[in-house]
């Protein structure tokens, strides 16, 4: 089945960022949104995400024939670096600035943003009460074809496929925030997936420039967080409970690992209310003496000080 009619519910970072990327290949795509304060606030984000992808594009040129280039390219804006040339990015560009002006459409009206979708992606805050509502009104919206995505990151597909009306049709399509350069997508069924569904998920995610991962079964965090968040901790609470220094435990892991970033820079990047979110939700947390609630002390001081990470200039490094 093609899947060239795509609906984006919600017009958020991510949102927005995944609705470019489809229209980037050639999908006609259509943004849902709820109220004309949501299409003031979405639209400034397409066009800065708009530009930003034709803006990694012309950079890319100069990076053509260094040994760097394939390291640092934008992976989800070419698909293959090793026959790229500066005239094939160029027309990169003028398809993409085509894509972006005709292909992408506004719709305040659920009916008519539904009515002949191929693909549904939720890219709503992550609130569990907004998803039911939204995914109990599609419901009878959505033709019977429409495969239903969502993007959330820490919420199971089981918890919302009996919502969705067709729960062989749901299941999570995972994306990464700058989704054109960091372009992974997480494919993760709940066990009431149709697995030919999940097969033409894969597809899709492939047409739209994605590396699709697949995962075999549910996963709260999927497998980069499975991974991510229990590394970060580990090094928190080296810090917290005074055994080094951020600086030390970063080149311990970058210089016995290779890696480029310790985790004290992935933490800066991630940014710090995250990191102080997801450790606030540990069940001693609370608790004082406990490492959990000295990480927790730790990070306040430092979000209370404005120092909240590479978006700010400074986190536990500081930034140009
Ligand atoms: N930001 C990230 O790095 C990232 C990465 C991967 C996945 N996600 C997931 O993507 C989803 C969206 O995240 P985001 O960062 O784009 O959030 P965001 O806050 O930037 O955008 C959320 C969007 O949802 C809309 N919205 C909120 N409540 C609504 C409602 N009741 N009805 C209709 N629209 C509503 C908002 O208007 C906004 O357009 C979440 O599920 C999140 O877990 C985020």
């Amino acid at each position: 089945m093609e899947l060239n009619k795509v609906t984006i519910i919600g017009g958020g970072v991510l949102g927005s960022q995944i609705g470019l990327m489809a229209a980037y290949v050639g999908k006609d795509v259509t943004f849902w949104l709820r109220s004309e304060g949501s299409v003031e606030r979405t639209m400034p984000k397409i066009k800065r995400y708009s530009e930003l992808m034709i803006k990694d594009l012309l950079t890319a040129k100069a990076l053509i024939g260094s040994p760097m280039g394939r390291f640092v390219y934008p992976k989800g804006l070419i698909r293959n670096w090793d026959s790229v040339t500066a005239e094939k990015i160029d027309e990169l560009v003028a398809s993409a600035t085509k894509n972006f002006a005709e292909n992408i459409h506004i719709e305040l009206d659920l009916a008519k943003a539904l009515a002949d979708a191929d693909v549904v992606i939720e890219a709503m805050a992550e609130d569990p009460k907004a998803k039911i509502a939204i995914y109990t009104d599609m419901k009878d919206l959505l033709p019977e074809k429409t495969i239903r995505l969502t993007n959330s990151s820490t919420l199971l597909p089981s918890t919302f496929a009996e919502y969705t009306g067709r729960p062989e049709k749901y299941l999570a399509l995972h994306f990464a925030n700058t989704i054109w350069k960091n372009n992974t997508a997480e494919v993760m069924g709940h066990p009431g997936t149709d697995p030919e569904i999940y097969k033409e998920t894969v597809k899709f995610a492939d047409e739209i420039n994605m590396i699709p991962l697949q995962l075999h079964k549910e996963q709260p965090g999927y497998i980069l967080n499975s991974m991510l968040v229990p590394f970060l901790s580990s090094a928190q609470a080296l810090l917290a409970t005074g055994v080094a220094d951020h600086e030390t435990i970063d080149k311990t892991w970058e210089l016995a690992t290779g890696a480029p970033a310790g985790p004290f820079k992935i933490l800066d990047i991630v940014g710090l209310e995250t990191a102080y979110n997801i450790n606030k939700m540990k069940p001693d947390a609370q608790k004082e003496g406990s490492v959990s609630y000295l990480i927790g002390k730790l990070l306040k001081e430092k979000i209370d000080k404005g120092e909240t990470g590479v978006n700010a200039g400074v986190g536990f490094y500081k930034y140009k």
